[in-house]
Formats: C-alpha cells, sequence, structure tokens
C-alpha cells in the first residue's frame, strides 16, 4: 500500500519534470504557437482586421509610395516589434538579393505570394523589361499583395497569378507565354515543393542553368525536395544557412541548379 504510494509519488515526480523539461526545450515553438493561433485570434477579433490588413494599413503609413526599400523596411519592422509574419524576412532577403543578382534572370517565377514582400525584394532588382510571375491561391492575400506591390511602385513588373500552383504551373507556357523561368523562389508549402519541381521539369519550364531557389528547408523543412534535388545528377546544390524569419531558430535556403 505505503510501496505503491511512494512509487506513485516517483513515477508523477518523473513525469511532471519531463513535461517541464520538454516545454523548456521548445519554449521557442510554445510561444510561438500561443502567438500564432491565440494571440492573432485575439486581436484579429479586436480590431476587426486580419493580420495581413494591419501589415498593409502599417506599410500604408510609414513607407513612401514608389520606393520598394521602404516597404520593405516598414514589413520587417513590423514583424521584428509588433506581430510576426511568415515573410522570407531580411536576414534570408539579404542572401536571395545575392543569388537574384548573380542569376541576372529575366522571368523569375514564385510560388506562394503572400503578402508580396519576396516579390518585391526580387522585383526591386530587375532590370527594365524582365518580368516576375507569382502564384497565390489565398484570395484576400492576394489582394493585399496586389496592393503592396502598387505601394511600391512595382506593379509592371510583378503580375499576381491567382490558384494553386499545381494547376498554373502547367498552364504557364501557353497561357502566360512562358517559354522557361531564369528563376523560380519555392515558398509555398513545404509538401508541395518536390510535386512542383517535378512539374516543372515536366512542363519543360526549366532550361539549363534555370535557378531553384528553395525558403524553409529547416524550419519547417521539406526533406523530400532536398533529397530528391541533393540526389539528382541534373541539380547542382548550394545550402545557405540562415535564421527563421524575424526569430533565431535555424533555418536555410537550398539553391538547386539545373544542369539541362
Ligand atoms: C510563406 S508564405 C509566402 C511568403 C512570401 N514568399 C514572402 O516571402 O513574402 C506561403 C504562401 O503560399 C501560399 N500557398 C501555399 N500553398 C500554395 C499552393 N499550392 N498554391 C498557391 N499558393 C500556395 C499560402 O497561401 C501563403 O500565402
Ligand atoms: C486565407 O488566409 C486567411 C488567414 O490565414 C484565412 O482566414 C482564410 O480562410 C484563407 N482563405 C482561403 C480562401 O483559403
Amino acid at each position: 500500500m505505503l510501496e505503491g504510494l511512494v512509487l506513485g509519488t516517483i513515477f508523477a515526480t518523473i513525469i511532471l519534470f519531463l513535461v517541464l523539461f520538454l516545454a523548456w526545450r521548445f519554449r521557442a515553438v510554445l510561444i510561438f504557437f500561443w502567438h500564432e493561433k491565440i494571440l492573432v485570434s485575439f486581436v484579429n477579433f479586436l480590431s476587426g482586421m486580419s493580420k495581413e490588413e494591419r501589415i498593409l494599413s502599417w506599410v500604408k503609413e510609414h513607407a513612401m509610395a514608389g520606393n520598394p526599400q521602404s516597404v520593405l523596411d516598414a514589413i520587417d519592422y513590423y514583424c521584428y516589434n509588433t506581430e510576426w509574419a511568415m515573410n522570407v524576412g531580411d536576414i534570408k532577403g539579404v542572401i536571395m538579393d545575392r543569388i537574384v543578382e548573380e542569376a541576372k534572370p529575366r522571368v523569375l517565377l514564385e510560388l506562394g505570394t503572400y503578402c508580396g514582400y519576396s516579390a518585391i525584394r526580387m522585383a526591386r532588382l530587375l532590370p527594365p523589361g524582365a518580368r516576375l510571375f507569382t502564384i497565390e491561391f489565398n484570395e484576400s492575400f492576394a489582394s493585399i499583395a496586389s496592393q503592396m506591390i502598387q505601394l511600391a511602385g512595382l506593379q509592371d513588373k510583378i503580375s499576381i497569378l491567382k490558384g494553386s500552383t499545381q494547376e498554373i504551373i502547367p498552364q504557364l507556357k501557353k497561357k502566360h507565354e512562358i517559354s522557361t523561368v531564369d528563376l523560380v523562389f519555392l515558398d509555398h508549402w513545404k509538401d508541395r515543393y518536390l510535386p512542383d519541381t517535378q512539374l516543372l521539369l515536366e512542363s519543360g519550364l526549366l532550361r539549363k542553368g534555370s535557378v531553384l531557389l528553395a525558403d524553409n528547408v529547416i524550419c519547417p523543412g521539406a526533406p523530400e525536395f532536398l533529397q530528391f534535388v541533393r540526389g539528382h545528377p541534373r541539380f547542382q546544390c548550394t545550402h545557405y544557412p540562415a535564421t527563421v524569419e524575424y526569430l533565431r531558430m535555424r533555418d536555410a535556403l537550398e539553391k538547386a541548379v539545373f544542369l539541362g
């Protein structure tokens, strides 16, 4: 009887410490979900706006119309100081800038527009005549992005294609008169990275030297995609370690150059 009680107490104590240890070990993830799932819904309810509408309204107040850098700076400032959001952010953004400048793309494709941050980031570096197509299936995000791009003055360089990547990629050649793409930025849901890479290959949209650039290959991660491009004899890969946008957790970009 007493023995059972003692054993039970020891067992419960071990479990309690285990739970506390795990909560501490993964505190960043817990805080993140508390913020994203609970606090954001509460603030949406109070403000009658979505987080993305709040970002847009901040940018309208703090950026200079026609100045893409000021739009990026305003978004980054808001997301560091007020609310986290899933833009690629300034740390990985600087790495992207370098890759875009090296690749000198004329036709760019982005999978996952969200508020237009990375589209503005890439398009601001493009020479006259170069075009960026960005695919987004969430209507409200597409509408925010369209206003953000207008504000940055980049509406002549960027076209938002509304719909899912799996439906739009096979139509790019015929419907949008694209023969091949020079650079693809993959930043949509992570389980689509591999099937959409295969779609790009099947649709004949990649040429010798086309660059795939994938965000979040560590956090939340895209292991099937990484395994595919790294194991594929026609892709040459480079890993760019960085951190998750606006946070200190580890993440990385992966560049995969198609060798034709
Ligand atoms: C991480 S956000 C993109 C962030 C953006 N590239 C930036 O850095 O500013 C991912 C976006 O992809 C969109 N998305 C996810 N899966 C998609 C799909 N299969 N087709 C089209 N859009 C998709 C989501 O609605 C979301 O807006
Ligand atoms: C778009 O995203 C918002 C915010 O996550 C969500 O509330 C809404 O239901 C989404 N809309 C569609 C059409 O998926």
